[in-house]
Formats: structure tokens, C-alpha cells, sequence
């Protein structure tokens, strides 16, 4: 029996991307003394980090005095040695990504046998209960106590440094209440992500943003079993020296389900890639676009009756949160779009892709047989193409007794056995049946609410249909035996990202869109959208389209959604190359360099609350309430933020004067820096 490939076997969401693409900005700043921590898996620790000889001794200065690393290697070696001759097991090494920071993973199966006592442990010191059955937490509570152990005895060894702890989400922010519990002498920054109730509220069916000032939170979790995990989060958020979330939005949200005002914001960013010639990216656009096409003309074996050069893709992407991530909403437009292309008599088609994991049994026979009957098809084109150029050949350089005879007619270049074999490969693209919207066998075809959705709004890939639908319930891979693509290669070839959420504190998907010049729609619940919207006024120029979700009623939201796809649809391809350009000339305001601003205030924050006494010296200047910060990301000299003032979280507040402001603060910190990009529009 076909074996049920799991949702989570390999959906990573953004917080990966953000752990991962962080790491070079990090690394530039504190080199070797960045170290990052988490649970070990054996199954893929070893593709992807290097293990690392901790017990080597390190190298000393000339006199024979220890050197400042060799300082920090022994109370490391120290705490390793100490936990380890007490059972635990961890690797420690280096993580073979760009940066190559350090980490140390903690295997929690080796410490299994301490759960009860840590549990019971946790209940009298904070009060937080642990039921016996949810693995998630479980985990949790072994990873906390296992890197609160570790500071504890490395931060009483290692005497001559600050360390500062950064915790990110609840599965890791245990530590944080032991941290303060023990007076271990780090300073902590915890970051949000999300917050667990606002995932679990927005999900069902509340009005979520009108109402976040009402919620009775303890009454809410428990009545979703989540109280524990609540109690988790809270308590991190609390405990913790410096509190950030990823936008203004979870900012907000923070303040009222977990009853802490962030100290500020801390966004997302991402690793720019700029390549040597300006336009590389429109070429990979086309190449990417090309191996699409390949796809969809098998996808739609026998039915494929429309003008590939005049098709747009558009797709959405991201764990399969229905409501959250707004694909009711997609759907539900692009059925309106179809019904407004028919209308004006367009011969355009939209393919609109939905990528997003589910639990499946593989790939339908049906889509492998479609790849696989154009493939042979094209094969065997490929072969009667050899075998009519050797006859062309052929006849062309025989010379058979009479000049200018040599020009064949090409009717005659094609033999009856290729054309019977030809016959042969196009009667195998004939079927009876539409081509399918989903390209995997789902678990639960008849729940599905993506199916269903698409069922009632009737999009059934017919030939009438101007948008097409393909769902595709796993993330992306190049080794896929259909759609073969990884993630980047994929986008780079759509035309229009499409992210209507309704829950969502920050959204990669979008930026990462924006970094690779392809527009997108976002909304104003997103933590992205608000952020982009906050930077600039006509923000569609662009490619950053915006819904509001926050003002308008679902109805409304709708119609904007299709009005904004259908004035896309309606560019000339000049005007689509243009507004790629415009695009992907934002990408400076998404990296790392930037954003990774937000991150040193924190920890300059979180330094000064632990440690007031070291901070005499005046680099913190209340009047601006700006850190000044040395430049230790090499941000590039752009002439937008030659005034120097300008950071990511100018929208932030990231200092300690903010402290006594209400939240209207973090919703509209309006601030236009349009001004600024469009100082280049004329190099277009
Ligand atoms: N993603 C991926 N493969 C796919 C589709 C998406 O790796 O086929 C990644 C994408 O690059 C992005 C992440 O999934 O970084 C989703 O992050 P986002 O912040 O949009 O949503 P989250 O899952 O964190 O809610
Ligand atoms: C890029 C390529 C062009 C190509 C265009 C297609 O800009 O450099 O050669 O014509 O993409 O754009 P489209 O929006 O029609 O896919
Ligand atoms: C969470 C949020 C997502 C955000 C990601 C990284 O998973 O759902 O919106 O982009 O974290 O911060």
C-alpha cells in the first residue's frame, strides 16, 4: 500500500528561512562567538553540519598566555565536557550554510529520563503545567532546560564577556523564565514570530483584529488545550530583557494576548542576490518560465489549446493554513477573474498555481502520465528531426546528375513510418477527462478545503476556463518527477505572486517575490504588506499590491483582489518587464544588511537593561532615540539613507523612551521613502 506521506515531514515555514539566511549578517558581526542552538535531528544533521573537534586545545599567544578565543574555548569545553559526562549527548560543529556559524545541537531523546523531574521543576518554579501527552512540549521543556543548563555553567566560566541569549518562538523560549529563575548572568531577547492563541483564533471564525483589545486569554487557550503552551510563550515574552516581534502588526497583537508591549520590532530580511549584469534576473525569468511551460503542456495532455505566449502564472505558496493564509480568498478571486475574462472575450489564460503541503499517498497516475506521454512525444520529434536532417543532408550533398535538383520538397523529408509513429504519439494524448486541478492523491479528498473550495467555484480546468487551476499539496523540489523545480527557480518563472492572508506577522513569500523582481499581493494584515505600505504611497507601481483586509468587508477584499489581478492581466508584456525592474530595485530595503540593523539595537538593549553600569559612555542618544551603532554589517553606502537616521525600524521602537507609549504607535508609523527609490525611475 501506497505509504501517507505526512504534512510535516518537510514543511519548514519562514522561521527557517529567517534562522538560515540570518546567519551571514551575524557571522559578519561576531565571527566565531555566534554560536546558534537547538535539538539535534540525527537524520539530517549530518548532511548539513560539520562536526567540530571541541576538545582540541586551542592555540596559545607567543608567551604562553591563553588568547581571548582560547579563554572562550575553555569555559566551553568546560560546560561541554560537564554536560556530557552527565549523559547528554549534542553535536557540536559548524552549519555548512553561507556564513558558516557555529552550532550545538542538543540530542533531548538523551535526556528523556529527566522529563518528570524538569516537569515537576518547572510547575513549582513558574507555575507552567506540562500534561503528559503533547510531544511538542515535551520537547520543548527538555530543549529549555538543556540551554538553560548550558549558559548557567558556561556564563559562571566564561567571566570576561557579556553573552547575550536570543530566543526565538515558544519551542524555544523556555530558557528564558529558567534564565531569570537561576540569575544566570546573560541578558535575554526573545522574538515572536506569531503568537500561538492569534494563529488558533484567526483559524476559526472570529473577527479577530476588531476584537484583540476583549479576548480572555487564559479562557481562550484552554478552551483550545493550549493553555500550557500559552503559559509557555507568555512567560518567555515576560522574562525576557528585550521583547521584539517581526512587525508593527504582531507587535500589536503581542501587547494584548500576551500582555507585554514589545520593545520593538525586529523585521525580516533576506540575502539579496545582486548579479553583475542589471537584467540576469529578466533572463532567469524567461529560462524558469520556459521549464513551467514544459510542465503545464504535459499537465494539460490532449486539452492543451491555448497560446503559452500569452499565459500568465500566477501562484501562492506556504504551509497549508486555509483561512490564514487567505487561499479561501485566492480562490474565491480568481473564479471572479476567470468569469471577468471570459467576459471581455480575451484569448489570455492564467494558470494559477496553489503550492501548499497536504497529507497525500504521491502523485496521481494521471499527472505522471502526462509528463511522461509529452516527453515521449517530444522524443520522438527529436529523433525524426535527426533522421530529416540526414536525409536533407544526404540529399543535398548527392549530386544526382542534374544541378538544382538538389532541394528536396519537403513534403517528401517525412517517411510514412514517422508519420505513422507520430499518429501513433499524438493518439496517445487523447483522453476524455478534464485535466486535473490536484497532482497528488489526497488522504482526504472530500475535506479537503482547498478542493472543495475549488469544486464550488467550479474551476475545473475546462477548455472554456481563461484561469486554470493546478494545486500542488507538497513544497517544491528540483528532483520532483513533475514540476520539477526548486522554490526560487519556480517564482523567478510566475508572473504574480499571490498571498491574500488574513493571518500572517510577517509573509517571506512576498519578499522573497520582491528580491527576485516578481510582483505580488500581499494585504494589510501581513506583517510584509504593512511594512511595504508604511515605505511607500503607490506602492502598485512597484509590484507591491495591497489588499485591504483590515478596513473593507470580506466582499469587498475580494473584488479588490480580482481588480488588482485583472489590471495585471491587462499589461503588455513591455509593461510586465518594467514593473520587474521597478520591483527588484526595492530589494535593498529587504536585506539582511538593513534589517539585521534591528537585531544589534536589540542586543545593545538587551546589554544595557542587564548591564546599566557598562553604558556610561554616551553611544545610546535618548533625544533620537537612535543606538549609534558602529557599521558592523557592511551595509552598502545607498544614497536613500545618506540622512543616517534611517533604519528598518524607524517604525520600531527600540528604545528604552518608548516604553511609556500606547500601541497606536505601531500601526501607522507613516513614513514615505517612495521619494527616495523613485530617484532612479529615470534610468529605466
Ligand atoms: N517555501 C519553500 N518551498 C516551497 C514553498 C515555500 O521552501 O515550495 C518557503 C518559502 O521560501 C518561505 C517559507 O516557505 O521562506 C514560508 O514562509 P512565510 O513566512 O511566508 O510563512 P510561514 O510558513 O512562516 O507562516
Ligand atoms: C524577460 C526576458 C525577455 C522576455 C520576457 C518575458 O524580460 O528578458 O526576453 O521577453 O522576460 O516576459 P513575460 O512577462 O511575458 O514572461
Ligand atoms: C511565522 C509567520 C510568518 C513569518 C515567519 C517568519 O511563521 O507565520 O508570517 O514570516 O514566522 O518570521
Amino acid at each position: 500500500m501506497a505509504q501517507q506521506r505526512s504534512v510535516h515531514d518537510h514543511v519548514l515555514g519562514g522561521i527557517y528561512t529567517v534562522i538560515k539566511t540570518k546567519a551571514p549578517v551575524t557571522c559578519a558581526e561576531y565571527g566565531d562567538r555566534y554560536t546558534l542552538m537547538g535539538p539535534l535531528s540525527y537524520k539530517s544533521a549530518p548532511m548539513e553540519v560539520e562536526a567540530i573537534d571541541w576538545e582540541k586545545p586551542t592555540p596559545l599567544n607567543e608567551d604562553g598566555t591563553p588568547t581571548t578565543t582560547s579563554v572562550a574555548n575553555a569555559a566551553l569545553v568546560g560546560t561541554l565536557s560537564s554536560m556530557r559526562d552527565r549523559g547528554v549527548k549534542f553535536l557540536y560543529g559548524r552549519w555548512l550554510i553561507e556564513g558558516g556559524p557555529k552550532v550545538l545541537l542538543f540530542d533531548t531523546g538523551s535526556v528523556w529520563n529527566r522529563l518528570d523531574e524538569w516537569k515537576t521543576d518547572l510547575w513549582n518554579l513558574a507555575g507552567i503545567p506540562t500534561p503528559a501527552n503533547d510531544t511538542e512540549t515535551n520537547e520543548t521543556v527538555l530543549l529549555g532546560y538543556l540551554v538553560a543548563w548550558f549558559l548557567g555553567e558556561f556564563s559562571a566560566r566564561e567571566r570576561s564577556r557579556a553573552i547575550v541569549a536570543h530566543l526565538h518562538e515558544w519551542q524555544a523560549g523556555l530558557a528564558i523564565p529558567l534564565c531569570r529563575k537561576r540569575h544566570i548572568d546573560v541578558t535575554t531577547v526573545f522574538t515572536t514570530h506569531a503568537t500561538l492563541l492569534g494563529r488558533y483564533l484567526c483559524a476559526g471564525s472570529v473577527d479577530f483584529y476588531n476584537n484583540l483589545a476583549y479576548f480572555d486569554v487564559d479562557h481562550e487557550a484552554g478552551k483550545r488545550g493550549i493553555y500550557h503552551r500559552y503559559c509557555i510563550e507568555r512567560s518567555a515574552a515576560h522574562c525576557a530583557d528585550v521583547f521584539t516581534t517581526v512587525s508593527h502588526i504582531t507587535a500589536y497583537e503581542a501587547e494584548h494576548l500576551l500582555k507585554r508591549k514589545p520593545d520593538g520590532v525586529t523585521p525580516n530580511g533576506l540575502n539579496v542576490t545582486k548579479f553583475s549584469a542589471m537584467h540576469e534576473f529578466q533572463n532567469l525569468h524567461a529560462v524558469s518560465k520556459q521549464k513551467i511551460n514544459d510542465f503545464i503542456r504535459g499537465h494539460f495532455y490532449g486539452h492543451y489549446d491555448f497560446d503559452l505566449d500569452n499565459t500568465l502564472y500566477f501562484f501562492t505558496a506556504g504551509r497549508y493554513e486555509y483561512r490564514n493564509k487567505g487561499l479561501d480568498m485566492y480562490i474565491e478571486s480568481l473564479a471572479r477573474l476567470n468569469h471577468r475574462l471570459q467576459q471581455s472575450g480575451t484569448k489570455q489564460t492564467v494558470v494559477a498555481f496553489i503550492i501548499s503541503p497536504a497529507a497525500t499517498h504521491s502523485y496521481t497516475i494521471e499527472a505522471l502520465k502526462g509528463q511522461a506521454v509529452t516527453k515521449q512525444l517530444r522524443d520522438t520529434v527529436t529523433e525524426i528531426q535527426n533522421r530529416i536532417g540526414a536525409r536533407l543532408f544526404e540529399r543535398t550533398a548527392r549530386y544526382n546528375g542534374e544541378h538544382g535538383t538538389e532541394v528536396p520538397d519537403p513534403a517528401e523529408l517525412l517517411s510514412t513510418e514517422d508519420k505513422i509513429l507520430l499518429k501513433r504519439r499524438v493518439f496517445a494524448l487523447r483522453r476524455n477527462s478534464l485535466p486535473p486541478v490536484v497532482t497528488h492523491n489526497m488522504a482526504d479528498d472530500a475535506n479537503d478545503p482547498i478542493l472543495n473550495q475549488v469544486r464550488r467555484v467550479q474551476l475545473f480546468n475546462r477548455s472554456s476556463d481563461r484561469v486554470k487551476i493546478i494545486f500542488h499539496p507538497e513544497f517544491l523540489n528540483a528532483n520532483n518527477p513533475i514540476l520539477g523545480l526548486d522554490y526560487e527557480e519556480f517564482v523567478r518563472g510566475c508572473h504574480l505572486g499571490v498571498f491574500p492572508s488574513y493571518y500572517e506577522p510577517w509573509g517571506y513569500t512576498p519578499a522573497e517575490c520582491t528580491v527576485m523582481g516578481v510582483p505580488s499581493i500581499t494585504t494589510n494584515l501581513s506583517g510584509f504588506g504593512g511594512f511595504m505600505e508604511d515605505l511607500l504611497e503607490d506602492s502598485q507601481d512597484y509590484g507591491i499590491y495591497i489588499v485591504d483586509r483590515r478596513m473593507k468587508s470580506v466582499e469587498d477584499s475580494v473584488n479588490q483582489l480580482t481588480d488588482q489581478m485583472l489590471s495585471f492581466c491587462q499589461k503588455t508584456r513591455r509593461q510586465r518587464i518594467n514593473q520587474r525592474n521597478r520591483t527588484e530595485r526595492l530589494s535593498d530595503l529587504l536585506d539582511w544588511k538593513r534589517m539585521g540593523l534591528e537585531y544589534a539595537k536589540a542586543r545593545q538593549l538587551a546589554l544595557r537593561r542587564a548591564y546599566p553600569d557598562a553604558f556610561e559612555d554616551d553611544d545610546f542618544d535618548f533625544e533620537s532615540g537612535q543606538v549609534r551603532l558602529p557599521r558592523p554589517l557592511s551595509a552598502p553606502a545607498s544614497p536613500r539613507f545618506t540622512t543616517g537616521v534611517v533604519t528598518p525600524g524607524e517604525f520600531a521602537t527600540l528604545t528604552e523612551e518608548m516604553q511609556g507609549l500606547g500601541t497606536s504607535d505601531y500601526m501607522g508609523a507613516q513614513q514615505t521613502w517612495e521619494s527616495l527609490i523613485r530617484g532612479k525611475d529615470e534610468e529605466e
